[in-house]
């Protein structure tokens, strides 16, 4: 008989609390992503959807509970707590973004953004770039290298936000709703770009989406409501529905 490992987890969350005045945007979650898999978060408008993930992502400190980060290159560590330089630390080397709107900076190519992380983190400048080109060729958009953010398509903006969030080879990359202000046919391809750069790598995917297709291509869908995730049914696992 073959039986196959389970993946180890790479990101565990604890009663993860998260209030804003007397908003609890998160009420206590508990959550675990694997390695190389891809996990939906689901929910209306408010459930909380942004702050679990920027909760995840080392971006807000929560008030409570914990989130531990074990990857198989380093130590585990513990972000709830962390000083915010030390988050920031995190961020850069170990996890990858794409957001919505993407962030990418207008001024500069499509290389240069995708590059933007490892010249944060030291890297010489034609090595950050050559790894940039790679990934951008990757996501199909060779020969757009030395475009400028606006002469690109939406599509093809959201893939440079997607090349940047590879470039470090971070374990985990979140994204918020990256298919939100695309049409069918763009988000499915942009969508096919983002699993192929992380679950396929053997990296994890953490995705906020409203887009029922982005959801059902992932390994698991998680449901939000009023800052909790949502039982989802008596026999599964609290936090999970398995696929
Ligand atoms: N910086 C903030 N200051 C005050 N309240 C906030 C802040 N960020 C979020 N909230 C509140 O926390 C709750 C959860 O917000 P969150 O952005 O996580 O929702 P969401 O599920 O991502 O919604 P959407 O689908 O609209 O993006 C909401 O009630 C929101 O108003
Ligand atoms: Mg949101």
């Amino acid at each position: 008989m073959n039986v196959t490992a389970p993946a180890l987890p790479v990101l565990v969350a604890r009663g993860l609390v998260k209030r804003y005045g007397p908003v609890t945007a998160l009420g206590g979650v508990d959550l675990t992503v694997r390695t190389g898999e891809a996990v939906a978060i689901m929910g209306a408008s408010g459930s909380g959807k942004t702050t679990l993930l920027h909760c995840l992502a080392a971006i807000v400190a929560p008030d409570g509970g914990s989130v531990r980060l074990s990857t198989s290159a380093e130590s585990p560590v513990e972000l709830a707590g962390m000083s915010e330089s030390d988050r920031s630390a995190v961020r850069r080397t170990r996890l990858g973004f794409v957001f919505q709107e993407h962030l990418l900076l207008p001024e500069l190519t499509a290389v240069e953004n995708a590059a933007l992380p490892l010249l944060l983190t030291g890297a010489p400048r034609s090595q950050a770039e050559a790894h940039a080109a790679a990934w951008l060729a990757t996501l199909g958009l060779a020969g757009l290298e030395q475009r400028r953010i606006g002469e690109l398509s939406g599509g093809q903006a959201q893939r440079v936000a997607i090349a940047r969030a590879q470039v470090t080879g971070a374990p985990v990359v979140f994204a918020d709703e990256p298919t939100g202000a695309l049409d069918s046919a763009t988000s499915a391809e942009v969508l096919d770009a983002l699993l192929h750069a992380t679950v396929a790598q053997g990296r994890s995917l953490v995705v906020v989406t409203h887009d029922a297709d982005v959801a059902a291509r992932c390994h698991r869908v998680l449901h939000m409501h009023d800052g909790r995730i949502a039982a989802p049914h008596p026999a599964a696992a609290p936090e999970e529905t398995t696929r």
